[in-house]
Order: structure tokens, then sequence, then C-alpha cells
């Protein structure tokens, strides 16, 4: 049974599993077709998940598009949207920085088109550098969308997961939740940026939280992927020292009988400042282990809520 949380001081009440959408725009070594997307997302909904992020620059509002087609033929509000802004993408694994306000303007129009939808529940900054997050006109003009109803909350997906600067100037500019690389490979965010978060009652997005799949499991030491998988871009070395520390986790951490990936999302949600996981899946399959993580996860949490 999937459980839900207040998503910090914004209204939404998002389940801790949500369903990361990367995938979706095509750099994960396969292209989705509109019924692939349908299945994962339907078995999502069946399983009482109803979080998704996505953003402008997986494909150029690809992933988008796909949501929107399927949103269309939903209902609207049995969704919590997350997407973002700043990039515009180019061709497979090239985006370029688009941060000023009046681009990004117009780049909430195109990913309000590509969703099909008149506002989207999370808007956040994407893994931008601090200069363009310091410039107060971009923020006065998103505060100008949230009037116009287009935009629910504010958030910011940090790049760097210790990046302090923008996670402490949240309360400045109006944004209500930090996404963060978080899982059990890599804890920086313990040190400075969950304790800000929980002194701004900020919600917490766990992104990347099965380290880009090493953390199911399934990879073994010099596993090899192909090239228009984005891991292929990833260190060899530093991926195989990875996964040698995922087999010592596997047989040192993880409960006889427990699958490695639902184990890895409960680890992170069993931390008081995450809300949520939003791991990538790429099947209805994943979705439906990913979901069973919820099951693991015991003891109250500040965030709890009962829907
Ligand atoms: N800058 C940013 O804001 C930013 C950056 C990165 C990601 N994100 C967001 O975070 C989401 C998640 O990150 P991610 O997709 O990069 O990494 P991830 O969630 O750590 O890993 C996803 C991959 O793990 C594997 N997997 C998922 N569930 C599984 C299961 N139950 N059993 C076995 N394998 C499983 C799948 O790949 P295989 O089956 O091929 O192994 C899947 O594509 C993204 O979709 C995106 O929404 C945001």
């Amino acid at each position: 049974m999937v459980k839900y949380r207040r998503l910090g001081s914004t209204e939404l009440h998002v389940s801790v599993i949500g369903i990361g959408t990367w995938q979706f725009g095509g750099e994960w070594g396969r292209e989705y077709a509109q019924e692939e997307a349908d299945a994962i997302l339907d078995k999502g909904q069946e399983l009482g998940i109803n979080l998704m992020d996505t953003a402008e620059c997986y494909g150029d509002h690809l992933s988008e598009s796909l949501i929107g087609d399927y949103i269309s033929r939903r209902k609207r509000e049995d969704w919590i949207i997350a997407t973002k802004f700043g990039h515009h993408f180019h061709e497979r694994f090239t985006r370029t920085d688009a941060f000023d306000a009046k681009g990004v303007i117009a780049q909430l129009d195109a990913s309000l088109r590509a969703l099909k939808t008149d506002y989207i529940d999370l808007y956040q900054f994407h893994s931008g550098p601090d200069q363009a997050f310091d410039n107060d006109e971009l923020w006065t003009a998103l505060d100008k969308q949230i009037e116009a109803g287009k935009i629910r909350f504010l958030g910011t997906s940090i790049g760097s997961n210790d990046n302090l600067h923008q996670t402490d100037a949240s309360a400045r500019v109006n944004s209500r939740a930090i996404q963060v690389v978080y899982n059990r490979l890599d804890r920086m965010p313990e040190e400075r940026v969950f304790p800000s978060c929980e002194r701004q009652d900020l919600g917490v997005l766990a992104r990347v939280p099965l380290a880009s799949g090493y953390l199911s499991g399934k990879y073994k030491p010099g596993a090899v992927f192909g090239s228009t998988d984005v891991r292929h871009r990833h260190d060899a070395e530093n991926t195989r020292l990875k996964l040698l520390e995922v087999e010592r986790i596997q047989r040192e951490e993880v409960p006889q009988g427990v699958e490695m990936a639902s184990w890895a999302l409960a680890w992170c949600l069993k931390h008081p400042a995450v809300t949520a996981v939003i791991p990538g899946c790429k099947d209805p399959e994943q979705v439906a282990a990913n979901a069973r993580a919820a099951g693991l996860v015991t003891g109250p949490h500040p965030q709890d809520v009962r829907l």
C-alpha cells in the first residue's frame, strides 16, 4: 500500500513513490511508444502513485508530450505533475542553459502545451548555476505565473547535491521543494542540504534513488551499457567501484528475501527530511517493484498524511 506525505509547506499530498520520466526522452537506450508510456503510468495509478517528475529537456518536451497525451485521456486531478525549466534541448545529451525570465515564460507555455494542461503542480529550477538562480527578475516573473494560475508551487532541483546556496535561498524566492540526488551510495545531502530543508519546511524529492539503476543489484562490476544509454557516458572505473560497493551492501545490509531495488528506495524514505523518491521506471514491472518499497517503510514520518 503506497503511503502519502505532504510536500513541505505546499498543499500537495504526494505518494512516497513517484515516477521519474527522464527515460521517456530517449536517453536511456530506447524510445517509448505512447502505449508503453500509458502502461507505466496506468500501473502507477493502479497502485496509488500520484506523483510524476518530468522536464523540458527530456527530449524536446518529448517526455512531457507522452505524459500530456496520457493525461488528456485520464483525469488531470489524479496526478501531481512536477516539471522543470532552464534548458533548450538540441539533440540527445546536448542542451544549452536558458534561464532568462522571458525565455523561461516561453518554456512554461511550451510545457503546458506539451502536457496538455493549464497548470503545473510543481515547476522546478532545473539544476542551473547560482548566477542564474540569483536573478530576482526570474522569480518575480514566475510569481506572476502563480497568480495567473499556470503554476501551483515552485521548486528547485539542485545540480550539486551540496548546493546550500540555492537551498538556503528557497524561502526568499518562494521555492517550496528541493529535488536532490540522494541514495544509499551518495549521502551528501544529509550533511547540509537536509538540515536546511527541515529548517524551512521544504519538501524533498530524492532523485536518482537507485543510483541510476546500479542499486537494483542486477548489475555486476564490469557491466557494459549500450551507446544510447546514458550510463555508457559514466566513468567506467567509477561505475565499477560503485558496483563493488553495491555487492557489499547487498551482502551485508539487504535482508534475505527482500528485493534490493525496493530496499534501496525504502532506505531513502526513512530519512525525516525526504518526502518522496522519484525512481525512473522503464516498464510496469519496475513500477510495481518500486511501489512495493512503500511497504518496507515502517514507523512515523514528520510529513505523513492520510488521504
Ligand atoms: N537534474 C535533475 O533535475 C535530474 C537529473 C536526473 C534525474 N532526475 C529525475 O530523477 C528521476 C530518476 O533518476 P534516474 O532515472 O536518473 O535514476 P534512478 O531512478 O536511480 O534509476 C532508474 C533506472 O533504474 C532501473 N530500475 C528502476 N526501477 C527498477 C527496479 N524496480 N528494478 C530494477 N531496476 C530498476 C531502470 O534502468 P534499467 O532497468 O535499464 O537498469 C531505470 O531506468 C529521473 O527520471 C528524473 O525524473 C532529475
